[in-house]
């Protein structure tokens, strides 16, 4: 049996494929069999329920837990039905605003890390929480997590934003950079930023190169769990394997993600 993953997914700055990261190793994950917990705690958008095809299914979520109107159980909803080991925990609404600040001064990053402390169980082999943009949030559950993956794609804001991110989250026993949306041709002509550059920018050890994938947009909208077979999801679970500690090549079964183009 594999030691338990609790891993936070997070990036200051919005739009770099954290909900995307997210998702995408709760489904891999939970094709290999792992029992998953998938928290979303990003008040602003929500977006795990869209991607998984749940907005307005589920009927309690973080907010209604921390407010004590439901129990753990009844926060959660299995998005897939074909993946019966995913189970996700909604993000609150900002209708709850007023009463979560009655309750708990720090507002919604204190509010979201007791959720977040009910939720850990061993019920689970992997808690993943995609904590939305802003500092607050990763930071009040850095010391829940073994691993914090830093996101960023390839624009100077995104890599400065993963870089103060990660400064941020020295209590986490483990940071990793995920370069999201990596555009290699891009890269190859010097449009964009190579991934060297951006691992040294960020200073941190890399984890996974996620290549841009258009069938990966197309999953969240038509919300659906993403093909196995989609080199995104290829390099979600490479980076699976490496956060339960096996030595994956970064490349491993990418096609067009030659270390040679990549540098
Ligand atoms: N590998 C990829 N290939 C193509 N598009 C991607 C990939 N990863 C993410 N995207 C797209 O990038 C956009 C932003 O991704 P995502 O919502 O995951 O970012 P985020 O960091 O969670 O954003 P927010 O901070 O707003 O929650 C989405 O439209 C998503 O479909
Ligand atoms: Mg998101």
């Amino acid at each position: 049996m594999n030691s338990p993953v609790h891993c936070l997914i997070a990036s200051s700055k919005g739009g770099v494929g954290k909900s995307t990261t997210a998702l995408g190793l709760a489904v891999v994950f939970a094709r290999a069999g792992r029992r998953v917990l998938l928290v979303d705690c990003d008040v602003s958008s929500r977006s795990l329920e869209l991607f998984s095809g749940t907005a307005d299914k589920a009927l309690f979520h973080l907010g209604d837990l921390v407010l004590q109107r439901c129990s753990p159980e009844q926060a959660c909803i299995v998005p897939f039905p074909e993946l019966p080991g995913l189970t996700l925990c909604p993000a609150p609404s900002r209708l709850e605003e007023s009463d979560i600040l009655e309750k708990f001064p720090g507002g919604f990053p204190e509010a979201i890390a007791c959720g977040c402390r009910t939720l850990v169980s061993n019920a689970y082999d992997v808690i993943l929480w995609d904590t939305g943009s802003g500092y607050e949030i990763p930071r009040a559950l850095a010391s829940l997590a073994h691993v914090a993956l830093v996101c960023t794609e390839q624009s100077p804001a995104s890599i400065r934003a993963a870089a103060y991110t990660a400064s941020l989250l020295s209590d986490v026993p483990k940071v990793r950079l995920v370069i999201c949306s990596f555009d290699i041709d891009a890269a190859r002509h010097s449009e964009r930023a190579g991934m060297l550059e951006m691992i040294d920018r960020c200073n941190l050890k890399c984890a996974a190169v996620i290549p841009l994938d258009p069938k990966m947009m197309k999953a969240q909208e038509n919300g659906t769990p993403p093909a196995e077979k989609l080199p995104a999801m290829r390099a979600y679970a490479n980076l699976a394997k490496r956060l339960e500690g096996w030595d994956v090549p970064l490349f491993s079964g990418i096609r067009g993600m030659k270390r040679k183009h990549a540098l």
